[in-house]
């Protein structure tokens, strides 16, 4: 397989991250939609500071580059991938709230709490929880009915008790229950490798690949996932808050359960090969055509911020 350099990689994912601003920006503006009565402004304005600040785009790039794996990366796509992003910016904003990791700043910025307040924030928050199903429903997303209704079923599942949501509950109670490597395992799958899993899903669905095409890529996303929260608790012990545009050093004295701050840096540097490599043999079928989605999963281990 062809490997691209960084630079191309990095060069692709920002581009995708401009179509997908640029996307979310209309989305977030003030003007009503059919069926909504009003869009107060600071509620609006805390949303866009959520949102419209900066982040990777990761979860939308995978949306995209999973749909382009079958020739669907058109305007329904870049919704979808939108869509995806807002579940990710409400489930920082919430994240960031004193009830959870209570911090100040994030993506370089005051949190939504600290820039707003915090009940604004969580409304900020429910309202692109909200949202992301809109945008999927919406008829501008051009879909058929039963696609659509298997992205939303997706998304939920992904985002609720069963997925993100609950492995943030498992989160917080971790520093009460202690849970050993394999309840890590489970609460870093459901609160982060439940929504990559889905973005990279998601391509598939709406391209209506087959069944084993989906669970393939599904199997991907799941595994570069938990890479992804591996090598961010690695990142919260090794990486200063500059370049992560977010606190660091906070998840030992907070009592997180971490395998990075459980096993060391070595050990979770060693692990994120692993289940990188394995990630990669699963796009093995797609040869040149996964180049970009091979990159991507190199980048989640050695990731920087
Ligand atoms: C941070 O996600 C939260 C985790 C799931 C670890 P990202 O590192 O993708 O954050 P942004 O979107 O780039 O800011
Ligand atoms: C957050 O994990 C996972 C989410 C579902 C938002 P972290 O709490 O480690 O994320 P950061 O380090 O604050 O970005
Ligand atoms: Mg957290
Ligand atoms: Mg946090
Ligand atoms: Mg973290």
């Amino acid at each position: 397989m062809t490997m691209p350099d960084d630079t191309s990689f990095e060069h692709a994912l920002a581009l995708n991250a401009l179509r997908v601003e640029s996307t979310l920006r209309d989305l977030l503006d003030g003007n009503v939609r059919t069926g909504e009565i009003a869009r107060p402004q600071q509620l609006m304005a805390a949303m866009r500071h959520g949102v419209l600040n900066g982040g990777k785009r990761l979860r939308p790039f995978l949306v995209l580059e999973c749909a382009r794996l079958f020739q669907a990366d058109g305007v329904a796509a870049l919704r979808v991938a939108a869509a995806v992003e807002c579940v990710h910016c409400y489930s920082l904003i919430h994240d960031d709230l004193p009830a959870m990791d209570n911090d100040d700043m994030r993506r370089g910025q005051p949190t939504v709490h600290r820039a707003f307040d915090e009940a604004t924030a969580i409304l900020a928050g429910d309202s692109l929880l909200t949202y992301a199903f809109d945008i999927i429903a919406d008829p501008a997303t051009e879909l058929p009915a039963a696609v659509k209704a298997e992205l939303v079923l997706g998304l939920a599942r992904a985002s609720g008790a069963g997925g993100m949501a609950g492995g943030q509950a498992l989160d917080l109670q971790a520093q009460s229950t202690k849970p050993d490597e394999t309840g890590i395992l489970t609460l870093q799958a459901m609160k982060t490798g439940a929504l990559i899993r889905f973005a990279c899903e998601a391509g598939a669905i709406l391209a209506e690949a087959s069944e084993a095409e989906r669970a393939r890529i599904a199997e991907f996303g799941l595994g570069i996932g938990v890479a992804f929260q591996l090598a961010d608790d690695l990142l919260d012990l090794t990486a200063d808050a500059g370049t992560m545009g977010k606190a660091t050093g906070k998840d030992k004295a907070a009592g997180k359960a971490t395998l990075a701050a459980l096993y060391g840096g070595a050990w979770a540097r060693q692990q994120l090969q692993g289940l990188v490599a394995q990630a990669q043999a699963l796009l093995q079928p797609y040869g040149d055509d996964a180049v970009l989605l091979n990159a991507a999963a190199s980048f989640v281990a050695a990731r920087r911020n």
